[in-house]
């Protein structure tokens, strides 16, 4: 999971480097990339996120409460999610040039889930952490988790 989020939160914090770059705001190549980057990084969390809400969670809340529908991790899935599919939007009305591209509206998204984004991708990794997993599960039943 860690070498997952490693990926996912290098992409985000080069997405935001990416619209500081002054420099960029006039080469239309330079923003073709920053929304491709962008959406790259939506459809990344999304598949990652459905994965952990189809398969993974319900089968660790079976013994670890910490990934049930109450938990704060499904929670921080909640408020990501609202953030995520407004950056996608934007990116996406951006692409088919329904929108101009502005690289502060876009920081400005992304605030808006930046923290919980971070405090998850970390969360998640204590929550699934060896000594509580080996607590809760044989190696061989915790290999068989999807
Ligand atoms: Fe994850
Ligand atoms: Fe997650």
């Amino acid at each position: 999971m860690e070498g997952m989020h490693h990926e996912l939160r290098n992409l985000w914090l080069g997405l935001r480097t990416d619209c500081a770059r002054m420099e960029e705001r006039l080469d239309p190549a330079a923003g073709q990339r920053l929304i491709e980057h962008g959406l790259a990084f939506c459809n990344e969390l999304e598949v990652h996120h459905d994965r952990e809400e189809t398969f993974l969670f319900p089968k660790l809340a079976d013994r670890m409460p910490e990934f049930g529908p109450q938990s704060t991790l499904v929670d921080q899935h909640k408020k990501i999610h609202v953030g995520l599919a407004a950056l996608k939007r934007y990116l996406l009305d951006c692409h088919i040039e329904e929108k101009v591209l502005d690289r502060a509206h876009i920081r400005a998204i992304m605030d808006t889930f930046s923290e919980v984004l971070l405090a998850h991708l970390d969360d998640e990794v204590y929550a699934l952490r060896a000594e509580r997993i080996r607590w809760h599960w044989t190696l061989d039943e915790f290999r068989k988790i999807p």
